[in-house]
């Protein structure tokens, strides 16, 4: 009996969706003669049943292409905005799961898309998901297809940026994405020899890195450049934030959920510009000028690298592989070499954030780099 597949691409798009989408599509109708569907615009598209069929020549030069030839967007299936208000349309994506006749759906995605993918598991769907962001933070896989793309885009930029900031006798400070957690900053930031690295899971002293450039002046060199991560937060708000955050785990109502929730988003907002207001405070705290960039998007798009062409490659055919035996309720997981099926019960939730004693802080102190702790 022919299986009939769908696939969706879901969340923040990442370099090396088409890689993934063409490794899962080739191998099942290549070599499982499986029907495929891809569902446009992530999870919306499975409730709108939007789709196109995935065959023969669409993957025929999309593996070298950024973005994702499927669409993407960051809906929920347990709430979506719908008819202009957030609505649970699980029970619709079922519906169409079945009507569509599919025997197994692939979503590709970051943490977001594990938790929702485990949602529809829990509805009773073969749900089978891939690992992508270029934050690099979901648990139990060794690395997510994106990150070495936006690693290298980042490192080139941290580059650039120091033979400006050299001439200028400057301070730069380049905010690197990473949502939560600091992967992208502390890779790009040692390959790009960044004189200071702050990262969300080590709250810095501003007083601390204003006396690493002082030092980095007296020894003549008089300009620095500093690689921040876009979550990295200063001690006291770091506090403030750890604490709001237990206090929404910890919330025994509604009220007092709500309450935690406003807490978070006011934490939020008085560090939306974080990364200009250090500026600003080490120009002052050091005399040195100081500019800011902000790398954003231009680390998402473009090219994939090479590195995360094969890794998605190889996960999409691991992942056509899982289908075929009817391994369902998994993530196919990087591990080594080679790729491993992890439960999504496992994987959903399971952020994997930088920890304090891990190797490359380690090479990062050794080498001088200042993390403002
Ligand atoms: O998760 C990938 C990511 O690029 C994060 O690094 C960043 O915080 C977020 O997405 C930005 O999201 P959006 O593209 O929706 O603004």
């Amino acid at each position: 009996m022919t299986k009939h597949i769908g696939i969706l691409t879901a969340g923040g798009d990442s370099p090396g969706l088409n890689a993934a989408i063409r490794g899962v599509g080739k191998t099942a109708q290549g070599r499982y003669d499986m029907q495929v569907l891809g569902f446009l615009d992530g999870f919306k598209g499975l409730v709108e049943n939007r789709s196109v069929r995935l065959d023969g020549e669409i993957f025929s030069g999309i593996l070298p292409r950024g973005g994702t030839i499927l669409g993407t967007s960051r809906d929920k299936p347990h709430r979506m905005m719908f008819g202009g208000k957030k609505q649970d349309m699980t029970d619709i994506i079922v519906e169409n799961y079945h009507a569509n006749h599919l025997d197994a759906l692939v979503c590709i995605g970051g943490g977001g898309t594990q938790k929702n993918a485990l949602e529809l598991l829990n509805k009773g769907l073969n749900i089978i998901t891939l690992p992508k962001t270029i934050d690099n933070d979901v648990g139990l896989t060794d690395t997510t297809f994106g990150f070495d793309t936006a690693l290298g885009i980042a490192t080139e930029a941290i580059d650039r940026l120091h033979s400006t900031a050299h001439s200028h006798h400057r301070i730069i400070v380049v905010e690197i994405m990473g949502h939560k957690a600091g992967w992208l900053a502390l890779g790009a930031g040692i390959a790009g020899g960044a004189d200071v690295i702050l990262l969300p899971e080590l709250p810095y002293k501003i007083e601390i890195v204003a006396n690493a450039i002082r030092s980095r002046v007296k020894s003549g060199k008089n300009f620095s450049i500093v690689a921040v991560a876009e979550g990295a937060l200063p001690v006291d708000q770091a506090k403030l934030m750890s604490q709001a955050r237990s206090a929404k785990e910890q919330a025994k109502d509604k009220k007092s959920r709500k309450k935690a929730k406003n807490e978070i988003a006011s934490i939020e907002a008085v560090n939306a510009n974080h990364t200009v207001t250090l500026s600003a405070q080490l120009e002052k705290l050091t005399g040195l000028e100081s500019r800011v960039t902000i790398l954003g998007h231009l680390q998402r798009g473009g090219t994939p690298s090479a590195a995360d062409r094969l890794l998605a490659t190889r996960l999409g055919a691991a992942c056509a592989d899982s289908i075929h035996n009817e391994k369902f309720g998994v993530m196919i997981a990087a591990r080594g070499d080679g790729a491993i099926a992890v439960p999504l019960t496992e994987v959903a939730g399971n952020k994997k954030l930088v920890p304090a004693d891990h190797p490359w802080v380690q090479a990062a102190i050794s080498v001088g780099t200042n993390f403002g702790i």
